[in-house]
């Protein structure tokens, strides 16, 4: 069995963040999401893993072989456009060989890993597994849909329906074996010029290839908006084992169990409620971090109280009068105030597409 994570996409949804970043690189709990798959994957037991890249390749692949530690072999698979989920299987074609693979689409997290999945998969005839999961009716139009046949197979996959059929919303998990390759050579672009990887199961049901789901019952994000960046980041915080590194500094101040710092961390007159993570060589100094906050590595914080928040590598958060909560805050940024005086007015240096609330 072979794994593909499909890493490329622009990450529109998630702008200013992924104008310089890879959407699939942001961190949730200080762990890149796109390390997070490879990791669930290589767990599962498959390690001769496949990525498509688009214009972040570059980036991607500097991460990637940063991290030895993964225990994987990575191939990169160029995508010269974002042509769709189908498209990137159909160009991975020779990767895959004559192998059955699971895809997993490289900005989505997931309760429990995929061993059971990929078990079930393994033992069974099947020529394709999707997983599903229940959502909200109102919400199911933002993804594929599914329709089950009386006996549990899949009957009918429709992508982004206005009108949804069900509540059964396609998680980015994918099994296939080798009659893909011909699902994704016969089926034509959709609407947004893309070839859907839904369209091409619909043609693997519709020539009688067999279609199983499973319906997922943790919980699944797919990061593709703020608000799911900080979703993912309180599930995940709530699952990991709490450790503090015994290189890290820590100085009057208050932590609670659930708190987790790295190497080298500076803690010093504040008190850190959990769960939440300190990153490498983060300096906190007379703040209250409350629950579900993420701070990477090199950050710096002085003077605030910050909550359910996550705050990426080397910014600076300094002497806020008020708390900053629900937030996500980029690389090397820097928020604060200073001791200016008059006039009292908000200073802004803000790129494209960012978002600012002040309380009245
Ligand atoms: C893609 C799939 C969709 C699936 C979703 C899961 O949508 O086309 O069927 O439900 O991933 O994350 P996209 O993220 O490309 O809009």
């Amino acid at each position: 069995m072979k794994g593909l994570i499909l890493s490329g996409g622009k990450g529109t949804r998630l702008y200013p963040l992924t104008y310089t970043r890879a959407k699939q690189l942001i961190p949730v709990a200080n762990k890149p999401v796109l390390v997070r798959v490879i990791e669930s994957i290589r767990d599962a037991g498959v390690t001769d893993i496949g990525i498509v890249v688009g214009d972040t390749a570059q980036e991607i692949k500097d991460v990637l072989n940063s991290r030895t530690d993964l225990g994987v072999n990575l191939t990169y698979i160029p995508q010269d456009r974002p042509a769709g989920l189908a498209h990137a299987v159909k160009i991975s074609r020779e990767f895959i060989g004559d192998e059955r693979f699971v895809m997993f689409l490289g900005d989505n997290v997931i309760e429990g890993g995929i061993t059971s999945l990929i078990q079930d998969f393994a033992t069974n005839d099947w020529n394709s597994q999707i997983v599903l999961k229940e959502v909200p009716i109102a919400e199911a139009k933002s993804y594929g849909v599914a329709v089950l046949n009386p006996d549990g197979s899949v009957n009918q996959l429709i992508e982004k329906p206005p009108q949804p059929p069900s509540n059964l919303a396609l998680v980015g998990i994918y099994m296939f074996d080798h009659h893909v390759f011909e699902a994704v050579d016969s089926i034509q672009p959709s609407k947004r010029n893309e070839l859907e990887i839904t369209d091409a199961i619909q043609w693997l049901i519709d020539n009688e290839y067999r279609v199983y789901p499973h319906v997922h019952q943790g919980w699944w994000i797919d990061t593709g908006k703020h608000v799911d960046m900080l979703q993912a980041n309180d599930y995940v915080l709530d699952e990991i084992e709490p450790s503090v590194s015994a290189d890290a500094i820590i100085e009057n101040s208050e932590l609670d169990r659930r708190v987790s710092v790295e190497a080298g961390a500076q803690i010093i007159n504040s008190v850190i409620r959990g769960p939440s993570i300190i990153g490498s060589n983060a300096v906190i100094k007379d703040t209250y971090i409350g629950p579900y906050t993420s701070i990477y590595h090199g950050v710096e914080i002085e003077g605030c109280e910050i909550e359910h928040s996550i705050i990426l590598e080397n910014s600076k958060v300094k002497n806020l009068d008020m708390r900053l909560q629900d937030s996500l805050i980029g690389r090397d940024a820097e928020v604060g105030s200073d001791q200016i005086g008059k006039p009292r007015a908000l200073k802004l240096y803000l790129g494209d597409y960012s978002k600012v609330w002040v309380p009245k």
